[in-house]
């Protein structure tokens, strides 16, 4: 029997990308691939890249730059290693990449992945192998079906792709050029998945997908089934006791996602709603297709359904003719809405999208880097200072936390709560996978420190979550 071989992935960027990874490696499992985290024994190392921000996608060359040296030392030892780009960046920039690191011997875009190993055979004769075709209507069923032991060994919360893809053209973004125009899988398959990681100890699911309140995909009837009547088909399942779901547009929040919210618990009251700018002159030259205004209102429908709910949110500092009042009208906004945290980024022109070509024919567009940075500090300061306020209004009280794993500390229990909050306690392992009240005393740093609810709440609940269990034993 030939020995396995070994396979290193590396994946940057966004849940997409951390998911693919396991697409990969559950692809080139049949081929006898198996998964190290030591890319110095790897028979192939994969970069899955990133290509949204400069800073992301030239980090790729310099990690390439690495491998050649590892890759080099191990053809000195009469072992062949091959180095194969994917994700965004391979999208992007396709055959550009061997030319300016002739290391890589296979580029492969997000779109063909299931070719993944007819890319390899192909570049054993010596040249590269190139794919980077798209769009493929079928690509989610190319791939096999993932396997249960890989699903296990994901732990008690799992992603799931229900959707791929952006038609949206924000000028900025990258996304619709690299990942292409949208695709939502069927009901019945994220179903069957779903299923299968609930039967594997999974109890939170999250839905992603690069636009995924986007989503409309075929039920069993051959009817268009949104968001929020997914959720509904999921929540029924035994074992699911939190639903989630990332990264929604502001423009795709429907009726029946807000009455998702309204009318099933296991839908978490947390919501990454990105607005990106607070200034309506700026939203509008991103193409972004709502106004502040817009945008509040979206959270106020949410927030009169579930007024415990909180949100969070991505934001661009120093776009392309981003005045100060621009500016003030974000952190305004910001102000007015109150997150739970927030990602802030500053603008970074990318090829070939209107935002980069515009500021390219006039350059007195551009914002200075340092007033970039200056605007970032200022932002970032002020989301930390809600994010810490958000945190510390748990101490105190009792909430419910989804416990994960053991923590670092001998003894200690980390789980989150709803609004993915770290919490740790000191408890048996045997309340991992379960949902369990927590009374929180302190916050250290972004994590919560509590004890399990008094002995007799948490004993009903250890009952409540038994019987759950035990219809899908
Ligand atoms: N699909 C999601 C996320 C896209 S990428 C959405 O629509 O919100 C994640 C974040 O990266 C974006 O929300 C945006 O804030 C940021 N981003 C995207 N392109 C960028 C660019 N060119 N410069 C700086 N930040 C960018
Ligand atoms: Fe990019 Fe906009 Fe699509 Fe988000 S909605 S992925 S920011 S184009
Ligand atoms: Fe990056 Fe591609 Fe995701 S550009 S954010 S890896 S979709």
């Amino acid at each position: 029997m030939t020995p396995p071989r070994k396979l290193h992935i590396k994946s940057y960027g966004c849940q997409m990308n951390v998911y693919d990874a396991q697409r990969m490696v559950d692809t080139l499992a049949p081929e006898g691939f198996v998964e190290t985290a030591d890319p110095a024994e790897a028979d192939l190392v994969i970069l899955n890249t990133c290509h949204i921000r400069e800073k992301a996608s030239e980090k790729v060359f310099s990690e390439l730059g690495r491998l050649r040296v590892i890759k080099e030392e191990a053809a000195r030892t009469g072992r062949e290693m091959k180095i194969a780009v994917a994700g965004c960046v391979a999208q992007a920039e396709g055959a550009e990449i061997t030319r300016r690191a002739s290391t890589v011997d296979v580029v492969v875009g997000p779109q063909s992945y299931h070719n993944l190993p007819k890319l390899l055979a192909k570049a054993r004769d010596g040249a590269p192998a190139i794919e980077t075709e798209f769009p493929i209507e079928d690509k989610f069923s190319a791939l096999p079906a993932p396997k249960p032991a890989a699903i296990r060994a994901r732990g008690v919360s799992a992603f799931v792709t229900v959707q791929e893809g952006c038609d949206k053209f924000c000028t900025f973004c990258v996304v619709p050029y690299t990942r292409g125009m949208e695709v939502s899988r069927p009901v019945a398959d994220i179903v069957a998945d779903a299923k299968r990681l609930a039967e594997n100890g999974v109890r939170e699911l999250t839905l992603i997908g690069q636009n995924v309140n986007a989503y409309h995909g075929d039920d069993e009837n051959g009817r268009t089934s949104s968001l929020g009547r997914l959720l509904h088909r999921l929540a029924m399942l035994p074992g699911i006791a939190r639903l989630r779901y990332s990264t929604s547009h502001p423009r795709d929040v429907d009726d029946s996602l807000i009455e998702a919210h309204r009318d099933i618990p296991a839908v978490m009251p947390f919501v990454h709603l990105p607005v990106q700018s607070g200034s309506d002159r700026i939203l509008a030259a991103m193409n972004r297709k709502h106004t502040a205004a817009d945008y509040i209102r979206t959270i106020e429908r949410f927030r009169k359904v579930r007024p415990e709910i909180a949100f969070s949110s991505d934001f661009i500092v120093g776009f392309p003719g981003e005045s100060e009042q621009d500016f003030a009208d974000t952190l305004a906004l910001v102000t007015q809405i109150g997150y739970a945290g927030a990602y802030s980024f500053k603008y970074s022109p990318r090829p070939g999208t209107p935002a980069a070509d515009m500021q390219e024919t006039d350059t007195a567009l551009a914002v200075p880097a340092a007033v970039m940075d200056e605007r970032l500090a200022q932002l970032q300061a002020l989301i930390d200072a809600q994010q810490a306020s958000f945190n510390r209004a748990a101490i105190g009280r009792t909430v419910e936390v989804l416990f994960e794993r053991a923590a670092r500390e001998p003894g200690q229990i980390v789980g989150r709560t709803a609004y993915l909050q770290p919490a740790h306690v000191m408890a048996s392992p045997d309340i991992i996978g379960k949902v369990l009240p927590v009374t929180i005393d302190s916050l250290e740093r972004y994590s919560l420190k509590g004890r399990l609810a008094s002995e007799e709440t948490a004993v009903a609940s250890l009952r409540s979550t038994q019987r759950e269990s035990e219809t899908f034993a």
